[in-house]
């Protein structure tokens, strides 16, 4: 059976496509539904266009009223958020409580929030990375389910960082998505099980 998902977006659309991609392969067991942005101008919407997903944008005065709305109509069973740059209240989060996931580009608990890239290389840190956990409310919080490490090299900028952490968002959050499509990985209150497991900490994705 085909899940039905629902994509957030606000920009590029990087990990839409490669959420697509891997569903045209029948790799994920599930069916994008919409594609919903926070942006009118996000070119994750001309993605969605092009392949026939259904998208709308959700703004203000009540954007989570509207989006809840969407997701109820549509009976969405998994929220991706994949670089959706507005926090969820509570009004989506509490039901939707275990079917979301959120992709952000550091490795959790460090770095929340914006310029990641550029904070590690002020930090001087040797690794950096990315992690899709179970969202909340709180700004990129939840329990963690897989995380991809990369090393930061001497003559890395900003760009070349970003652009070793994106390969492997591209491989981290469609397994991630498959695993939860294919009933192996659920939360439980604050636990996170894949495989019948109960996981201790995020899974580290062997970077090839
Ligand atoms: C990605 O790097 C994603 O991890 C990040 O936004 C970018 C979106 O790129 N998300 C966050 O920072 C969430 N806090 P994309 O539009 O090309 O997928």
């Amino acid at each position: 059976m085909s899940v039905p998902i629902a994509v957030l977006v606000s920009g590029r659309g990087s990990n839409l496509r490669a959420l697509m991609e891997a569903e045209d392969k029948g790799q994920l067991g599930c069916s994008i539904r919409c594609v919903i942005s926070s942006n009118s101008e996000a070119a994750a919407l001309n993605h969605a266009n092009v392949a026939g997903i259904e998208t709308c944008v959700c703004a203000k005065p009540d954007p989570d009223a509207q989006l809840l709305e969407i997701l109820e109509q549509q009976e969405i069973a998994l929220v991706c958020m994949a670089g959706y740059m507005r926090i969820l209240s509570p009004a989506i989060t509490t039901p939707y409580a275990g079917r979301i996931l959120n992709i952000h580009p550091s490795l959790l608990p460090r770095y929340p929030g914006l310029h990641t890239h550029r904070r590690v290389l002020e930090a001087g840190d040797a690794e950096h990375g990315c992690t899709v956990h179970f969202a909340t409310a709180e700004l990129d919080g939840g329990p963690r389910i897989i995380q991809a490490t990369v090393p930061v090299l001497s003559d890395d900028d900003e760009d070349t960082l970003a652009a070793r952490v994106l390969e492997q968002e591209h491989q981290i959050y469609p397994q991630a998505v498959q695993w939860f499509c294919q009933g192996e990985l659920r939360l439980d209150g604050d636990t996170v099980w894949l495989h019948d497991q109960q996981l201790e900490g995020p899974i580290a994705h062997a970077v090839a």
